[in-house]
């Protein structure tokens, strides 16, 4: 089982079916379990949405040029949004932004998941509403928790500031170069990972251990 703290800053990396969404949708139902809030900002729509099958998790669909009331939808404690089939990877940025916007001003106490960081966590260009959750947040509860598969293209600066990494098995030599300058001996690490083994890294006391997948069980369905 893996501890979810009050308050956290976490990087979720791996190759695209490396496992991330299946470790995300897991903590989701620890989360639930433990009744930590949480919201979902899903890039796909048959993604994280089964999570939708615990009690009392609402799935929010995206569709293209409609407004939503998110300081309503914000009174559900658990959350995971999702886009429809039309809405365009920017659409659902604009609109993500004004969410996170709504949960920075109105809420507390939630963990965010935010599926394709990268989008909005760039290496050269953080959004505004990012960097405020990033150095604010902490004070009113608010947990990020950033996924990405392109690790070079999300930005380092969140990175170092992130108190935990999990991360899967990398296959590309420059990527597992990079990633052990913030993670140590990630290159020897690496090689010790089986399929959709995940590696606990803990940059506050350096400690690592491995999540063999065997131990990652779903209770809710996974359309990954
Ligand atoms: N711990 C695990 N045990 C069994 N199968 C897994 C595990 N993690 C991932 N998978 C399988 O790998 C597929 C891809 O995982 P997914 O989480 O969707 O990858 P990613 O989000 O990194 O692209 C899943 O559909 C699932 O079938
Ligand atoms: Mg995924």
């Amino acid at each position: 089982m893996v501890e979810l703290p009050d308050n956290f800053r976490w990087l979720i990396a791996g190759v695209t079916g490396s496992g991330k969404s299946y470790f995300t949708g897991y903590l989701m139902e620890e989360a639930r379990r433990q009744l930590k809030r949480f919201i979902v900002l899903d890039t796909k729509k048959d993604n994280l949405r089964g999570l939708i099958q615990l009690k009392d998790v609402h799935g929010v669909q995206i569709y293209p040029n409609t407004a939503y009331n998110f300081f309503k939808v914000l009174t559900h404690d658990y959350l995971v949004f999702y886009p429809s089939e039309r809405t365009t990877a920017e659409q659902l940025k604009q609109q993500y932004k004004q969410l996170l916007e709504t949960i920075y001003y109105h809420d507390k106490n939630r963990i965010i998941v935010i599926e394709e960081a990268h989008r909005m966590v760039g290496q050269f260009n953080i959004e505004e509403i990012i960097e405020l959750i990033q150095r604010e947040g902490r004070g009113k509860g608010l947990s990020p928790m950033y996924l990405t598969q392109r690790i070079q293209d999300f930005s380092k600066l969140i990175w170092s500031q992130c108190d935990r990494t999990y991360i899967f098995r990398w296959f590309i030599p420059q990527d597992i170069s990079y990633i052990s300058k913030m993670i140590p001996d990630f290159d020897k690490i690496n090689s010790e990972l089986a399929e959709h083994d995940v590696l606990e890294y803990n940059h506050k006391n350096g400690e690592h251990k491995i999540i063999k997948a065997q131990d990652i069980k779903r209770i809710t369905a996974h359309y990954g």
